[in-house]
């Protein structure tokens, strides 16, 4: 069976690291390229992670830099809501990451079996605009209960809400993993340790990084790596299917709504078995399945 072919949409970000971190460590799938959006810190600070983490993955793939602010509102951060800097404690990368034109990302993303979006969906909205259409969607964000940028809004969401109201309303095939059963992925401690004495590179890389979860404008939570591992191990979500909505305006902006319908465009995943998802994370990362 052929991988799947994805291209990461991110804003690394701690658990962005990890999400590509599992994807390189993961046959099945081929990341065929990265770009980045302004979300969890400015663009050149989320561009400079990603550089850095690439490097230590030592991808082949190319880089492109995306957006550094949302389609109509003023540019807010995690950095804005949680504090800190947003920068990986990494080491600069010993060769830049090749850098792709706007054209090379456009066709990357358009042939990409699936587009993992884990950011704000700034860049995956000027695409839909622009008349380019991913295949499909896998989208971390959205909150149907409490969100963490706001009491009622999930930070990627929130970052642009016009952006995912383009997204939702597009009729693209759409995985939406979101903040509900996310928040819940804290790594333990013995993971954490197990991970960083491991000798595969993308278990000690997690293993270095994961000491920093919950700092710096860094999740506490590795909401990013669902996405990557919805993909690897499907049968460990729960899943439904309706009709996903966003508030663009007033207080409540980039709260979003789920209207259940077994018709839907969208799929919503309700519940991860998330024991066997650390257990299949950790094989993973230290290349041991
Ligand atoms: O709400 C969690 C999301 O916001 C994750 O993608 C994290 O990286 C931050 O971007
Ligand atoms: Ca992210």
């Amino acid at each position: 069976m052929s991988a799947i072919r994805l291209l990461l949409d991110c804003d690394p970000g701690l658990d962005d690291a990890i999400a590509l971190a599992l994807a390189m460590a993961s046959p099945e799938l081929e990341v065929t390229g990265l770009s980045t959006v302004a979300a969890n810190a400015p663009i050149d600070t989320v561009t400079a992670n990603a550089e850095k983490v690439m490097g230590r993955l030592a991808c082949r793939f190319p880089l492109f830099q995306g957006a550094a602010k949302p389609l109509a509102i003023t540019v807010r951060h995690s950095t804005d809501v949680w504090g800190g800097d947003g920068i990986l404690p990494l080491a600069a990368p010993q060769r830049p990451a090749h850098r792709m034109a706007r054209e090379e990302f456009i066709r990357r993303a358009v042939d990409a079996d699936v587009v993992c979006a884990i950011g704000s969906l700034t860049n995956i909205a000027e695409l839909i605009k622009n008349g380019h259409r991913p295949r499909r969607l896998a989208i971390m964000g959205g909150a149907l209960g409490r969100g963490n940028a706001t009491p009622h809004a999930e930070l990627n969401i929130w970052a642009d809400p016009q952006a995912a109201e383009i997204v939702f309303a597009s009729g693209i095939d759409i995985t939406l993993i979101p903040l509900d059963i996310t928040r819940t992925l804290i790594v333990p401690a013995d993971m954490t340790r197990h991970l960083a004495q491991s000798a595969a590179a993308p278990a000690r890389l997690c293993g270095e990084l994961l000491p920093y979860a919950g700092s710096n404008a860094h999740p506490a939570a590795i909401h990013d790596a669902a996405v990557i591992a919805a993909l690897l191990w499907p049968d460990l979500f729960a899943r439904r299917r309706g009709t996903l909505t966003v508030t663009t305006s007033g207080g409540e902006d980039g709260r979003t709504h789920f209207a259940g319908d077994a018709e839907g465009p969208h799929e919503v995943l309700t519940e991860v078995a998330r024991d066997a998802l650390f257990a299949h994370m950790q094989r993973r990362l230290c290349g041991e399945m």
